[in-house]
């Protein structure tokens, strides 16, 4: 390996260093950040530069927003001459030779890793890393378009180093694996690949198919520990966003890849799922959509729940909702409206949306709590009924409830007729 490693003749492309910070869309705190980490690299005789996404986005003509430096060499020297010239603070370290540094006036976060390379010693386990030439940095990657650097000090000052073809497959949209064991180490380099594949409208080379063939073979995917299947496929929504799901989740369908991964997925379902998300989109926080889709993809099945690492504690909680709600759905839709809307209350959004797909006998009902009910609430608050002389406790709770009631079925409108309302129930009481 090392032998061909050495051998790889790089393909390099001036491109100045002006141009090339244009794309990244950095405050200007983050480019002096890169600017003096280049003289202190130059300094020290280190190689340094900017690699994966940015590079390729560049390319693309694609705008990006990440800094990811790697340094030839030991970054803790390179770290300890470059504080002495700029004000930073290391957020932490990982063991796997990466650093995050936070830019104190704007916030921005800089990635700096070691040049490393990578052995897998298990399928789909997690890599031991160790210190590594750039080429050797450049090789252990996913795809040949993520494996492009661009240098900022010698021996490549102001040029993309490309070792891997990955512009030429850029320039043919086409989507190739380093090597064809690379699945096998890395299952969710599949995932991201098919990120890869929509987001810039990819074709799969034929490498691709095989290194997938391989990591099917080698059960890779069931390998994959349930934390990291999560974090992959909540990646489709995070970086994709919702527009993209249907076509992320049928590239998944049509390499089986849920099946391969132990998940049980109905396909019908799951295109449904994607259209109620939608419905349901603007009433959600982006952590709800991210929740609603794991949902979905599970339905309110144990094996995928904990496949999809839900904690024991909530698999049981949505288990047993949904079977209560299941067995009774004939005296649920019969519960008077505050009764029903008092219910859906305990519920968080998340939970609603998937119980309103797989029963879809209560769609309309939770549309109409979702959209309507769940934001129709009393003027009147607490403290304004105890101000009405009403002392905290039972009475109190029931008047809230009363007045909700009232509310929802549209026989109050204003604050005036609240407090006339809460008025006469006090009489009627005494
Ligand atoms: N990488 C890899 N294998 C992985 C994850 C990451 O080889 N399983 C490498 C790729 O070279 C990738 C780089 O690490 O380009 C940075 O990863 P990340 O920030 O996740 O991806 P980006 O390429 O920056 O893509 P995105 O635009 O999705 O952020």
């Amino acid at each position: 390996m090392t032998n061909t490693i050495q051998g790889l003749k790089p393909k390099l492309l001036k491109v100045k260093l002006s141009d090339f910070l244009e794309h990244l869309k950095l405050p200007d705190e983050a480019l002096n950040f890169i600017f003096k980490a280049k003289e202190v690299a130059e300094k020290q005789g280190k190689f340094l530069y900017l690699a994966g996404g940015e590079v390729r986005d560049f390319l693309l003509k694609r705008p990006s927003y990440d800094v990811d430096l790697v340094i030839e060499g030991s970054a803790a020297d390179f770290l300890e001459e470059l504080r002495r010239n700029f004000v930073f603070e290391v957020l932490f370290s990982s063991p796997f030779l990466t650093y995050k540094i936070l830019l104190p006036q704007t916030g921005f976060v800089v990635d700096l890793v070691t040049a490393r390379g990578e052995v897998y010693e298990d399928v789909a386990a997690l890599p031991k890393v160790y210190q590594a030439t750039f080429k050797e940095d450049v090789l252990r990657r996913d795809f040949t378009i993520n494996a492009l650097i661009y240098g900022l000090s010698p021996p490549y000052p102001e040029m993309i180093v490309d070792l891997v073809s990955g512009i030429s497959d850029l320039e043919r949209s086409l989507l190739r694996p380093l090597h064809l064991r690379s699945f096998v180490d890395d299952p969710t380099r599949v995932f991201r690949g098919i990120r890869y594949k929509v987001r810039f409208k990819l074709n799969y080379a034929e490498e691709f198919y095989q290194a997938l063939y391989q990591a099917i073979e080698a059960q890779a995917f069931l390998k994959l520990s349930a934390s990291r299947l999560r974090n992959e496929l909540l990646l489709f929504v995070k970086r994709e966003g919702i527009s993209s799901l249907p076509r992320l989740l049928s590239e998944c369908q049509g390499f089986e890849l849920f099946s391969h991964s132990g998940l049980e997925v109905d396909g019908e379902k799951l295109v449904e799922g994607l259209k109620t998300l939608k419905e349901f989109v603007e009433i959600l926080s982006p952590r709800e959509v991210e929740d609603a889709f794991l949902l979905i993809l599970a339905g309110f099945k144990r094996e995928n729940l904990k496949r999809l690492f839900f904690p024991d504690s909530v698999i049981d909680r949505l288990i047993k909702l949904y079977e209560e709600f299941r067995t009774n759905l004939k005296a649920l839709l019969t519960l008077p409206l505050i009764e029903r809307v008092l219910k859906f209350d305990k519920i968080d959004k998340a939970t609603l949306i998937a119980l309103s797909l797989y029963l879809p006998e209560l769609k309309e009902e939770i549309e109409r709590y979702l959209f309507v009910y769940s934001k129709v609430y009393p003027e009147l608050k607490g403290g304004d009924l105890k101000e009405l002389g009403i002392k905290p406790g039972k009475q109190l709770g029931e008047i809230l409830k009363k007045l909700r009631e009232e509310k929802l079925e549209g026989r109050l409108k204003t604050k005036d007729e609240e407090i006339a309302f809460v008025k006469s129930l006090l009489y009627s009481v005494s």
